[in-house]
C-alpha cells in the first residue's frame, strides 16, 4: 500500500505520515527532507542558494542517510528548501530516489509537497493535509521553540505565508491536493485527532 500525504508547512502532514507508517509497518520517507539536505549542501560549501547548476549537484550527491536532523529542521532551512524546491532541474534529480522509495514490496507511506500528483500518482491513498495559516504558525512557533530557536509568533506567521506563496506558484510541481485526495483539515484537531481522522480515510480506502 502506498500512501501519500501532501499539504502545506506545519499542517501535521510529517507527524500523520509517521504515525500512519509506524500502524501499518511501512517505510516512511519525509520528502521535505531531501530539499532541506540540498540546501544545507549548498549552504555548507558556501555558494549562493540560487546557482541551478550547483543545486543540481548537490541533489545527485545526497544520500538517504546521515541527514542531521538538528540543523536540517531548523527554521532558515525550511525557507532554504523552499527556494532550491521551486528549481525544476532540482525536482527532477530528487524524482528516482523518490520513486524507487516508493517500490519496497510492502509499499510506503511518503509525505512532501507533490506526493499525490508527481511522484506517486498511483497511490492507493491519497491525503491532502491542511490547516489555518494561523494555526500552523503556532505549531511550527511551539515547535521551534521547543528545538531551542528563539523565534516570534509573528516571524514565523511571515515565513509562512511566504512559504505558502512560493510553494503553491512555482511552475514545477506546485503544491496542490491531486484530484483523488481527500482533503484533512486539522485546523481544529489536535495531534491524536488528526491521526484518528487519518486512520479513517486510509481504512475507508481499504488499507
Ligand atoms: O514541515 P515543512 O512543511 O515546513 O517543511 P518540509 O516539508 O521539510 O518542506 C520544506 C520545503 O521543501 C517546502 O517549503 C517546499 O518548498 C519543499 N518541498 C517540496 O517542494 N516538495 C516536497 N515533496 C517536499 C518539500
Amino acid at each position: 500500500m502506498i500512501i501519500a500525504i501532501d499539504g502545506p508547512a506545519a499542517s501535521g502532514k510529517g507527524t500523520i505520515a509517521r504515525r500512519l507508517a509506524a500502524h501499518f509497518d511501512l517505510p516512511h520517507l519525509d520528502t521535505g527532507m531531501l530539499y532541506r539536505a540540498t540546501a544545507l549542501a549548498l549552504m555548507d560549501e558556501g555558494g549562493p542558494l540560487d546557482d541551478v547548476e550547483r543545486a543540481v549537484a548537490a541533489a545527485r550527491g545526497l544520500a538517504l542517510v546521515d541527514f542531521d536532523e538538528t540543523r536540517l529542521r531548523g527554521r532558515e532551512m525550511g525557507e532554504a528548501a523552499s527556494v532550491v524546491a521551486a528549481m525544476g532541474p532540482v525536482r527532477a534529480a530528487l524524482v528516482d530516489m523518490q520513486r524507487r522509495f516508493t517500490l519496497h514490496p510492502r509499499g510506503a507511506v511518503l509525505d512532501g509537497r507533490d506526493i499525490g500528483t508527481v511522484i506517486a500518482p498511483e497511490a492507493d491513498v491519497k491525503i491532502f493535509v491542511t490547516a489555518s495559516p494561523e494555526t500552523r504558525a503556532q505549531r511550527r512557533a511551539l515547535e521551534l521553540k521547543g528545538r531551542g530557536e528563539a523565534v516570534d509568533y509573528a516571524a514565523v506567521l511571515a515565513d509562512i505565508r511566504k512559504r505558502d506563496e512560493r510553494d503553491s506558484h512555482r511552475s514545477s510541481a506546485p503544491l496542490k491536493a491531486a484530484a483523488d485526495a481527500r482533503i484533512l483539515d486539522t485546523t481544529d484537531l489536535d495531534i491524536d485527532g488528526a491521526v484518528k481522522a487519518a486512520l479513517a480515510i486510509v481504512e475507508k480506502a481499504g488499507g
